[in-house]
């Protein structure tokens, strides 16, 4: 096989997972590839850092820049604004196809990185961007590309739904849900991220522009986080038949601009949600994704919303795509963000499902 240098920045919750797997599977993803996947370095902020596996020593550096240059496939797992844009521009414009699960990133600046992958026919790899293992991303951009999306509605943030699931069912106290949420690699580095909406928000504001073919800006998304939300809230929630979770809903408004033209609104609130609905079902750190469309009618995405190891699925996942696309000697993949659709800000529309 062709070798083809991939260089990881990050080794974290899930950038250790996905050295490891790297490692332990390399000659069965070149096998899916067609290439072998040679792991060049690993760049952290200190190598000396307890990892959650063993990596080899001679891997990491603090140095990311000599490993982005020369990388056939880069994969951004640090998180945050930057470094992380400037890297994966930098190994765009290096020629390399780059794979990030770092949706704060994307829902900010994915113009300008789908522009500059555009511009040099490279490709970004994101299906970790949003509900960590499941497959949501390809579902939306290409499977239902002939279709109209109308509706997605659900479960995008790990943390915030184990530790409501925990206050509900063990009648948990918030702070140490939370804590077991970190120690279990769900959480954000800045936690704040999961408990106030921010990271559900950038999921939603992802998920809408592939459903909708349009940039929905990060600040057009209706924001609510669960920190308000009680042990005696939940429990009025359960005597009334109900569970709380925290919901992500995009929504194609037919026909609602002055022109009679469509707009979409995006929105994440805690609600009510009824313990007979499927949503109710959805413990620990799950997601679940339901997608309405006009054709295809509806469909349902259910699984591991957070967690290091099966978030690095997705991304290995994306790593044996862009090696393929890599070999072939492919063209970038679009990101089909042409119909301009208007976003309109309508908060919470119903509360209660
Ligand atoms: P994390 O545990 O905080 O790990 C971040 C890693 O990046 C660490 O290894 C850190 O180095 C390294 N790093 C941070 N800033 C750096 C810098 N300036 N230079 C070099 N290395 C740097 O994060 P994570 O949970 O693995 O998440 C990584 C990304 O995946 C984020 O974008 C997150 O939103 C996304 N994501 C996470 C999950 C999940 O379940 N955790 C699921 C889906 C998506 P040190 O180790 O030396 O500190
Ligand atoms: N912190 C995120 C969550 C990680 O809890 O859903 C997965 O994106």
């Amino acid at each position: 096989y062709r070798r083809l240098r991939v260089a990881l920045l990050g080794a974290g919750a899930v950038g250790s997972q996905v050295a490891d797997l790297l490692r332990k599977h390399g000659p069965e993803l070149a096998d899916r590839a067609g290439a072998t996947l040679e792991l060049v370095g690993i760049a952290v902020r200190d190598v000396d850092a307890d990892r959650d596996v063993e990596l080899p020593r001679e891997l990491l550096t603090t140095d990311a820049e000599p490993l982005i240059v020369g990388s056939d496939i880069v994969i951004e797992l640090m998180g945050g604004i930057e470094p992380a844009r400037s890297y994966l521009l930098q190994a765009i414009n290096s020629g390399a196809d780059v794979v990030t699960a770092n949706k704060a990133l994307l829902a900010t600046h994915g113009p300008e990185i789908f522009d500059a992958a555009d511009q040099v026919g490279a490709s970004v790899y994101y299906e970790a961007a949003a509900a960590g293992a499941i497959p949501i991303i390809r579902p939306l951009r290409d499977s239902l590309a002939g279709d109209r999306v109308q509706r997605i509605m659900g479960i995008v943030n790990g943390t915030t739904n184990y530790i409501l699931d925990r206050m509900d069912s063990e009648g948990a106290d918030f702070a140490d849900v939370l804590a077991d949420a970190q120690r279990l690699g769900y959480a954000e580095a800045d936690p704040t991220a999961d408990v106030e909406g921010f990271d559900a928000a950038q999921k939603a504001a992802i998920l809408a522009s592939l459903a909708f073919h349009t940039t929905v800006p990060l600040g057009a998304v209706h924001r609510e986080g669960i920190t308000a939300i009680d042990k005696a809230m939940m429990d009025a929630a359960r005597h009334a038949g109900y569970v709380i979770k925290l919901l992500a809903v995009c929504e194609r408004l037919t026909g609602e601009t002055e022109t009679g033209g469509d707009a979409i609104s995006v929105r994440v609130y805690p609600a009510l949600i009824s313990r007979s609905h499927p949503l109710a079902s959805v413990h620990g750190a799950n997601n679940a994704v339901f997608v309405q469309a006009e054709a295809a009618g509806n469909l349902m995405f259910y699984g591991a919303g957070a967690g290091g190891v099966q978030t690095a699925s997705a991304v290995l996942g994306d790593v044996v795509s862009a090696a393929r696309r890599h070999i072939a000697g492919g063209v970038g993949v679009g990101e089909s963000t042409r119909a301009n659709l208007p976003i309109v800000e309508i908060g919470r529309v119903t509360t209660r499902y």
